[in-house]
This record gives structure tokens, sequence and C-alpha cells, in this order.
């Protein structure tokens, strides 16, 4: 892997102003950093092109609608978008998202770790539930909706939805290729 890749990043490394501090989390089409800048911890996406695809524009129109899902869907329990760019190149470069950092656990750590109370489980499900329904209504729909895309914030239990690269809103184009 060469310098200049996303998953070449170590701790102490920057993107653009942002200092890495570890990696939270990588699937197949994205890597995920905590990093800081100016005292404050943010989470950076990285869109990565997936194994096997040359397409390079079909990696950023799926990163372009990721980021399209999430401005649409701004809301108290869905982690908020606040930058985005292209490194190490500004115009050539990896397509990034920089995120809150969500302070807790994915659903799936939470409920391990806590092995929670019906009580607490119902609260959380039923604030899902009307942020999803409110999202619906803005014809934002997430798609991919499991444990590990639901965070839940350490400071008071609250659902924060991330992940957004399977998501659609009612005015993008179509880009799935096979079934769902
Ligand atoms: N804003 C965030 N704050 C804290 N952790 C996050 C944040 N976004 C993602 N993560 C962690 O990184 C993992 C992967 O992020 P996700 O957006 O789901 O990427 P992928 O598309 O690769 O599944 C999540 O399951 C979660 O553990
Ligand atoms: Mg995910």
């Amino acid at each position: 892997m060469t310098t200049g890749h996303p998953l070449a990043l170590r701790p102490g490394m920057r993107v653009g102003p942002w200092r890495v501090l570890g990696r939270l989390g990588q699937g197949a089409f994205g890597a995920v950093f905590q990093v800081e800048h100016g005292g404050r911890l943010h989470a950076l996406k990285f869109a990565l092109r997936g194994p096997g695809s040359e397409d390079l524009d079909r990696t950023d129109a799926r990163a372009i609608r990721e980021l399209a899902c999430l401005l649409h869907a701004v809301h108290p329990h869905v982690v908020r978008v606040w930058a985005h760019g292209r490194w190490p190149d500004a115009r050539t470069g990896f397509h990034y998202v920089v995120l809150d950092y969500v302070e807790g656990a994915t659903l799936a750590a939470w409920v391990k770790r806590e092995a929670p109370s019906a009580r607490r489980v119902a609260r959380l499900f039923s604030r899902l539930a009307r942020t999803l329904g409110e999202l619906h209504a803005r014809n934002v729909f997430h798609r991919d909706l499991k444990p590990s895309n639901i965070l839940v914030r350490a400071v008071d239990d609250a659902p924060v939805l991330v992940d957004f690269g399977s998501a659609n809103h009612a005015e993008s184009l179509p880009l799935t290729e096979g079934p769902l």
C-alpha cells in the first residue's frame, strides 16, 4: 500500500487539519478514523474503492450520495457532518466526510456490555423509530439498519444513526447494481 492511501494512515498523521488518533472501523467501502483538530474529536470516514472495482466514478457517486443523504438527514439522532473533501489530493484524492465523534458503543457492543433492562431497550427503540419516521417523512431511507450502524451515546443512552452509505433520498439517482 502506497503512502497517500487511507489504509496507510497511522496515529499522528494528518488529513488536512485533522490529526489521526486511531482507526474506528473498516469495511469494504469505507475506513473510519478518530481524528482531532482544535481540541475537538471527530470521526473521519473515507470512501474506498471496492475490491476489484476500477470504477472510480461509481465510488465517487456513492460517496456523494452518502454525503447528500447525511445533509438531508440532519437530526439530533443522526450523526452530524461538518466537512468533506478529498485526500491526499484535493481534486483527485479519496473522498472523505468529517462527522461528530460519538462517544459510546455500537448497539451490538452496548447490548453485550450493559445487558440493558427492557425499559432501556424500549426507550432506545422508541427514539429510533421516531427518528426513522421523521427521516422517511423527508424521503430519506437509511436501508442498512443493523447493530453496527446504530451507536448508543454514552452520556444519555441516545441512539445515533451512522453509515448512510446505502441510503437513498427522493432526488438521488439510482446506483444499486444488484439486489440490496
Ligand atoms: N461518528 C462516529 N463516531 C464514533 N464511531 C463511529 C462513527 N462513525 C462510525 N463509527 C464506527 O466505525 C464503524 C464503521 O463506520 P460505518 O460508517 O458504519 O462504515 P462502513 O460503511 O465501513 O460500515 C461503525 O460501526 C462504528 O463502530
Ligand atoms: Mg457500517
